[in-house]
């Protein structure tokens, strides 16, 4: 029987309620705006969509920001329903959304679930009182631990997000927040270092990243300690307890098709044997081979399990050896920063912290 090929949605909220002085995501802060009509923009779109990718399965849905949390629960429905009504969905379909604990009320999650989430990852960023004061977060750290609580009591699969490496931050502290985040019975939890980006008001002010040999001590701290809590290492910046893993996320990195809704939001499909990118409306941009391949290899590489080479010869119609530079990937291997075995290439513990500069030698 022909199986319709799998598809993901990702849905883009760029409104905030304040802008967070580290962060250079895609947003504007939400005042005045009719959200109504974004929805109908959006509804419209996934229409569009269906015209061109009418023989799709949906796998997971992804509601991401800015704060998709501020989106009425309403109008939530409405978009999942529509998705319900254009496409066959899996059957363990995954619909995840970004909550804020900022925009947290009594019914919030429940009001989530009732809409049709049934996936919750929560911003947490920092689980002391001084350190979301820095991170310019705008809820306390008591509406961040209540907020862990209930999603943990209203979802079956759940989320938290935090950020480490904070500038003057000490391995022992930061143990204490792991420690704190393992007792809540997440499911999947995300650590990303801090970055400090350009056009932030962090790089305004002169804000420095922890230096680098601090920042890879506490990166592998924290991979022993989460291993020994239940949570293995599963791509770069992502932990989840066996079978917790994020669909959706997986996609991007396995180079599976997906389409984006809403501004900045982008897309990668596969029509008749070729690829396109796309951007928010409906601008289409062929990509070639090789331009895919390079693609697969910078995003299998971030996960520990690296790329399954029949896929990447599948997806992208080249052989991995002939893609890469075939004697810096021998060196790669004897240097012990890559391993290969019949199925993947990945990278080992050390090549995990030199992730781009494999990259650039591969693709040399
Ligand atoms: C687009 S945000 C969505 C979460 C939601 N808006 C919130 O802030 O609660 C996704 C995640 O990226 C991470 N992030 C954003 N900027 C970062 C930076 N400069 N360095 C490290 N992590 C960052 C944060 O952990 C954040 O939760
Ligand atoms: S971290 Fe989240 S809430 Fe803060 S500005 Fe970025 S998207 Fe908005």
């Amino acid at each position: 029987m022909h199986q319709p090929q799998e598809i993901a949605i990702y849905i883009h909220w760029p409104f905030c309620k304040s802008k967070c002085p580290y962060c250079d995501f895609y947003k504007k802060i939400d005042c005045n705006i009719n959200q109504d009509i974004i929805i109908t923009e959006y509804i419209d779109a996934l229409r569009r969509y269906r015209q061109i990718l009418p023989e799709r399965i949906v796998k997971s849905v992804f509601f991401g920001g800015g704060t998709p949390s501020l989106i009425k629960p309403n109008n939530i429905a409405i978009v999942i329903d529509e998705i319900v009504r254009l496409w066959p969905i899996t059957e363990n379909i995954e619909i995840s959304l970004e909550a804020n604990p900022n925009t947290h009320y009594q019914t919030m999650f429940q009001d989530l679930k009732n809409a049709g989430i049934n996936r919750l990852s929560l911003g947490v960023q920092a689980l002391n009182e001084a350190d979301l004061h820095f991170l310019g977060r705008t809820h306390s750290l008591a509406t961040a631990r209540l907020c862990l609580r209930e999603i943990t009591s209203v979802f079956d699969n759940h989320s938290a997000d935090l950020i480490y490496a904070r500038p003057h931050q000490i391995t022992a502290d930061w143990k204490n927040e792991l420690e704190e985040i393992c007792t809540y019975g997440l499911k999947h939890i995300s650590l990303y270092q801090l970055t400090i980006e350009e056009n932030t008001v962090f790089a305004r002010k002169g804000v420095k990243s922890l230096d680098e040999e601090a920042a890879v001590q506490m990166y592998e701290m924290t991979r022993d300690f989460l291993a020994a809590n239940g949570y293995y290492l599963y791509e770069v910046s992502n932990f989840a307890q066996k079978g917790y893993e994020s669909k959706h996320n997986l996609t991007y990195w396995q180079g599976g098709d997906y389409i984006g809704i809403g501004p900045s939001a982008h897309g990668r499909i596969c029509l008749n044997g070729a690829h396109y990118a796309t951007e928010y409306p409906f601008i289409h941009t062929q990509l070639s081979p090789q331009e895919r391949a390079e693609e697969l290899l910078i995003m299998g590489l971030r996960l520990t399990n690296g790329i399954n080479k029949a896929d990447f010869k599948k997806i992208c119609g080249l052989d991995m050896h002939d893609f890469v530079n075939e004697q810096k990937l021998n060196f790669l291997k004897e240097s012990g920063l890559l391993a290969e075995t019949p199925t993947h290439l990945f990278a080992t513990r050390s090549g995990f912290l030199l992730l781009n500069q494999l990259v650039l030698e591969l693709c040399s």
